[in-house]
């Protein structure tokens, strides 16, 4: 068995689900990965706040030197926002820890930077949570797209806006009300309006787009409009018509020297499109390829777990060996007895 010191930054939404995360699945992660995650420090900004997890309180510090003085191996961040993160990830690289990261705007904006730093320090930084959530679409287009030339990806990007559009066509409500349901259940950002604007997708966009197309695309670039005109009317009208309202963010490319096209903002799809039943807090993403066709993944989009799902596999990953499905060292393992002849309906 393996211990990896880990460093924790941000106690929030995601830095609390991620550290029950590593507590309730402890025996599944030590089972197929022989690694035990010991989180050694937590960094948060408020010391007295009361915190609602076992065991945490002599780990809290609110310095980040503390953290790299702790022994850790690995610092996943979740603190949000540019500054101090950067700063933090970049001395975490530099001290040799790989960093595992679900802050869309810092990678959206120094994804290329950073990524080259650990590239030198021969250390790793992962940061799946960063776009859809729970849903493993960085690692699908890396891994498992590597030979397709992608045409385009579609997609529902930003949870709090859908789970906002869902109930105002469902159940009527008003924006504001929907806006503030989506901050008590921790989907929101820092400032809900990079949700409702659309630079929470736009970030992600510009990531997709990055491994998809290999391009460093300033957000600035990307054209873009949110949903605060849209009435409840306007969604019932779209309905009837045969089409439901999504805040989409799109990129597409059709050939080498062909130019990128990249668009977020509300639009129209017919509802036989895979996204179109896409509700609530769900994300899809739709990726058209020249060799799969298209394929469509869908799961929860924000949130403590989904995103603590996604941290965690990426902690895995970090030791996972390359090219082998089943770590070839694991123990055999008997299977229970499987019943059979239980039917689905
Ligand atoms: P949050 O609930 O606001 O938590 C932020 C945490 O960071 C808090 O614990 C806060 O400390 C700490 N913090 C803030 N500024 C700090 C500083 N300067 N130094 C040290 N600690 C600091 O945010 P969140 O929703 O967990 O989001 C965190 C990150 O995950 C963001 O990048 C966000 O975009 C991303 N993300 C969020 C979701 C989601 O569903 N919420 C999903 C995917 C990705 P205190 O506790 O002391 O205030
Ligand atoms: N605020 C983001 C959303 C969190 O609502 O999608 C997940 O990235």
């Amino acid at each position: 068995m393996k211990r990896i010191g880990v460093g924790l930054l941000g106690f929030g939404t995601v830095g609390l689900g991620v550290y029950q995360a590593l507590q309730n699945n402890r025996e599944v992660i030590l089972k197929r990965t022989r690694i035990l995650f010991d989180v050694k420090k937590v960094l948060v900004s408020n010391q007295e706040k009361q915190r609602q997890a076992e065991g945490v309180k002599p780990l809290i510090t609110t310095d980040f030197a503390q953290v790299l003085e702790a022994g850790v191996q690995v610092v996943v961040e979740a603190i949000g926002g540019v500054e101090p993160a950067r700063r933090y990830i970049e001395e975490a690289l530099t001290a040799g820890c790989h960093v595992v990261t679900a802050n869309k705007e810092l990678i959206a904006k120094h994804g290329s930077d950073l990524e080259r730093l650990a590239h030198r320090q021969g250390v790793k930084l992962l940061y799946e949570a960063s776009v859809g959530g729970g849903i493993p679409v960085l690692g699908t287009i890396q891994h498992f797209l590597q030979t397709n030339r992608i045409q385009r990806i579609t997609g529902i990007l930003n949870g709090t806006t859908n789970y906002l559009l869902t109930e105002m066509d469902k159940k009527g409500i008003s924006f504001a009300e929907g806006v503030a349901i989506a901050q008590q259940l921790g989907y929101a950002e820092a400032d809900p309006s990079n949700d409702v604007d659309g630079l929470d997708a736009a970030y992600k966009l510009a990531i997709l787009a990055r491994l998809a197309f290999e391009v460093d695309i300033s957000t600035t670039e990307i054209p873009r409009e949110g949903i605060r005109d849209i009435t409840p009317g306007e969604l019932a009208l779209a309905k009837k018509l045969g089409y439901a309202v999504k805040l989409l963010a799109q990129v597409d490319c059709y050939g080498e020297n062909r130019p990128l096209s990249l668009r977020v903002g509300p639009g129209l799809l017919p509802l036989a499109h895979p996204l179109a039943t896409v509700d609530g807090v769900y994300n899809g993403i739709h990726i058209e390829a020249d060799r799969v066709q298209d394929i469509t993944l869908v799961g929860q989009g924000a949130g403590a777990q989904p995103t603590a799902s996604a941290m965690l596999e990426d902690l895995c990953n970090l030791y996972r060996l390359p090219l082998s499905y089943v770590d070839p060292r694991r123990d055999a393992v008997v299977l229970p007895q499987v019943s059979s002849g239980d039917r689905f309906i």
